[in-house]
């Protein structure tokens, strides 16, 4: 049985950030991930980073690539019913978004991982946790030929997504898990096709909403709010089309069309676990919270986790005070919470969620449109708005 002093599972943004972070601090940890790297260097995610994310990507060696490559975003555009409401985030902040792609920021911390001498175990799936309330926890592993082992730590972080294993372990120990479903879902497809505009586009209208993003010059991405039950061949092409052009364009913009890729639904649900440890067990990311996808928060999220468990976890090893990693839950609660409500927020004002009630329905979507224009005509709204957009600072504490 081999022996390191933290096991993470999972090689998303939480896990994979948590271990450079670790190795930063001089933590030995070993990342335990059930796919392929090739599936996890190739799964589409959401686009936005944070930027308190970009900073600790910066500060921490893994963003030259992002400097290179991403696209920096200084506002956002609220589209309604075709009138475009520029959010200028880097007046109201000092700050703006980089538009760099999930699977981006993992190549990159793989790469700086491996580069650096870290493990990370592909294919392998954590099968059972041991002991989470001893100082000496066991996990065990199969590996992709089937083949079993186990290994010894002091502590154990589940980073593995919103069907965490780790999170039932905190369930079983009297954790809460808080959620709300939405009545829409999103549409997501990826077109190989000229740049709508220079800034991201959330557009609403009595249709419903449209997301106006990026990936590359050449390779954008677009999203259709859709009824939850959709699925992917409901939707043609043709429907695609006249769903983004209805919604989006206006004198100003016209939705620019190609090859459409990728096609997907995305679920829209809000989840909070709490508390997000127990004993010698803890949860990041996902595992811990989901947030609906507007606004782009999840990812950025996971970062904050980890930047306050990274060194918790390294005061613990190597000072002997648990003081930081006792209060972990505590601590990150309330981030997580007004994410949560961001992410709920601007969902709720930019999207319809039609009732069955045609009176009522028309009654919420003028309610709603004056409220978007409510923030997108003051200044205090627009500071509202792109404050919590850009994101808060993230937590840094000496090890
Ligand atoms: C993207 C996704 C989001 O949820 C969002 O708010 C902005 C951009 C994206 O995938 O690019």
């Amino acid at each position: 049985m081999s022996q390191i002093p933290v096991v993470i599972i999972g090689a998303g943004p939480a896990g994979l950030m948590l271990s450079h972070l670790l190795h930063l601090q001089g933590v030995e940890s070993v990342v335990i991930e059930s796919q392929s790297r090739d599936e996890v260097e190739a799964t589409v995610r959401a686009g936005i980073l944070e930027q308190g994310t970009v900073a600790l990507m910066r500060s921490t060696g893994v963003g030259d690539r992002l400097d290179r490559e991403a696209e920096i975003d200084e506002g956002i555009q609220i589209s309604i019913d075709g009138d475009l409401e520029r959010i200028d985030l880097h007046k109201y902040t000092g700050h703006s978004v980089a538009v760099y792609p999930q699977h981006e920021v993992l190549i990159d911390l793989i790469e700086q991982r491996l580069t650096d001498g870290g493990e990370i175990l592909f294919s392998t799936t954590v099968t059972h946790i041991e002991g989470h309330h001893t100082e000496a926890p066991v996990v065990h592993l199969q590996n992709s030929d089937g083949t079993e082992n186990r290994v010894a730590t002091s502590y154990v972080v589940g980073a593995d997504g919103s069907r965490s294993l780790a999170r039932q372990l905190l369930l079983a120990d009297g954790a809460q898990r808080l959620k709300h479903e939405y009545p829409f879902a999103w549409f997501g497809v990826m077109v190989e096709a000229p740049q709508t505009h220079p800034e991201l586009i959330y557009a609403t209208h009595p249709d419903g909403f449209a997301l106006i993003s990026t990936r590359t010059p050449e390779l954008q991405r677009y999203y259709v709010q859709c009824d939850p039950e959709d699925s992917v061949d409901m939707w043609s092409d043709d429907r695609i089309w006249s769903a983004l052009h209805t919604r989006v364009d206006s004198d100003m913009v016209s939705v620019s069309e190609g090859k459409i890729t990728d096609k997907a639904v995305l679920r829209f649900r809000s989840a909070v676990t709490s508390s997000m440890q127990s004993g010698r067990l803890f949860i990041a990311g996902d595992a811990a919270h989901t947030v609906p996808p507007t606004g782009a928060k999840g990812l950025n999220l996971a970062i904050a986790d980890v930047a306050l468990l990274a060194p918790g976890l390294a005061r613990a090893l190597k000072k002997g005070d648990d003081g930081l990693l006792n209060n972990y839950t505590s601590l990150a609660l309330p981030r997580v919470w007004k994410a949560q409500h961001f992410s709920y927020w601007m969902s709720a004002m930019l999207h319809s969620a039609p009732t069955g009630d045609p009176a009522d329905d028309l009654f919420q979507t003028h309610r709603r449109l004056a409220e978007l224009r409510t923030v997108t005509s003051s200044d205090a709204g627009r500071q509202l708005l792109a404050s919590q957009y850009v994101g808060l600072d993230l937590p840094t504490y000496e090890v």
